[in-house]
């Protein structure tokens, strides 16, 4: 009896290898990378190999897989907008060589808490005193507006006098997307940028919007301070040309 058995197991385990290696070996590396609610699925060539593959890509939609790369020679394949910023997604590659086929190689992506949010881009309007901003959310593949993807979203705004970017303001926690910021130096050019960070994440900071024209005075101001250097910062608080 035990014998029996043990036949059967060895049967059995005879029969998975010869299954095994007709087939290929997977690719590697399988991993997501999505940006703005984008998905692109990236993987290796699998260790190994021999011949030359192709992959097929598919997602998960709605309980049917659909392919999205069908035998690509690329190493990554873009899966378009996901569905919905909302839920999880299943997606799956594997190699191929003529008939024969890899076992698939699948991914949950959770876009919500995957991807990376984007910087907003700023309309700046440097004033007298103070510095308006405008901000405009980043623009998904799903082509949504943020908040319907996150519930909540708010910005961080970042602003520093050009000439002292070691002293950086930051004001956090803002939920319009204009804002008017007072500047403490009006004279001197003053930088700014923002992020936008929806409900629990945060997004990428935008590059800095920096005053170049230096309205009023501040050419004359900052070239007061320098010819005078440290003397007037200490016996001044502000910059003579203010
Ligand atoms: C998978 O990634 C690791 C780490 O980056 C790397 O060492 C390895 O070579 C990769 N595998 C293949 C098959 O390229
Ligand atoms: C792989 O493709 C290259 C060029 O496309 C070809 O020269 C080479 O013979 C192919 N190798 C195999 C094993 O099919
Ligand atoms: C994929 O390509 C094969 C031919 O290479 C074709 O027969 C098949 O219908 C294609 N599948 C899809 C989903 O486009």
């Amino acid at each position: 009896m035990a014998a029996r058995i043990r036949v059967l197991i060895v049967a059995a385990s005879l029969l998975r290898f010869t299954e095994a290696s007709s087939q290929l070996p997977k690719p590697d590396n399988v991993t997501v990378v999505s940006f703005n609610m984008g998905a692109v699925l990236t993987w290796d060539i699998p260790e190994y190999s021999t011949s030359n593959l192709t992959y097929t890509a598919q997602m998960r939609v709605l309980d049917e897989f659909q392919t999205v790369c069908n035998h690509t020679g690329d190493r990554h394949c873009d899966m378009g907008p996901v569905p919905s910023c909302l839920g999880v997604f299943l997606l799956r590659v594997r190699a191929e060589a003529g008939t024969m086929k890899s076992c698939w190689v699948k991914v949950l992506h959770k876009p919500s808490e995957d991807t990376v949010i984007g910087a907003p881009t700023l309309q700046v309007e440097f004033k007298a005193e103070e510095v308006e901003v405008v901000m405009a959310d980043p623009v998904l593949r799903v082509l949504r507006p943020l908040t319907d993807c996150y519930s909540k979203v708010s910005y961080v705004l970042r602003y520093w006098r050009k000439d002292r970017p070691d002293h950086v303001l930051e004001k956090k926690g803002v939920a319009d997307k204009r804002v008017r910021l007072r500047l403490n130096d009006p004279g001197n050019s003053y930088c700014i940028q923002a992020r936008v960070d929806p409900y629990g994440r945060e997004g990428l900071f935008s590059e800095p919007v920096c005053d170049q024209s230096g309205r009023r005075a501040s050419s004359v101001s900052q070239y007061v301070s320098r010819q005078v250097g440290r003397v007037v910062k200490c016996v001044l608080p502000s910059t003579p040309g203010a």
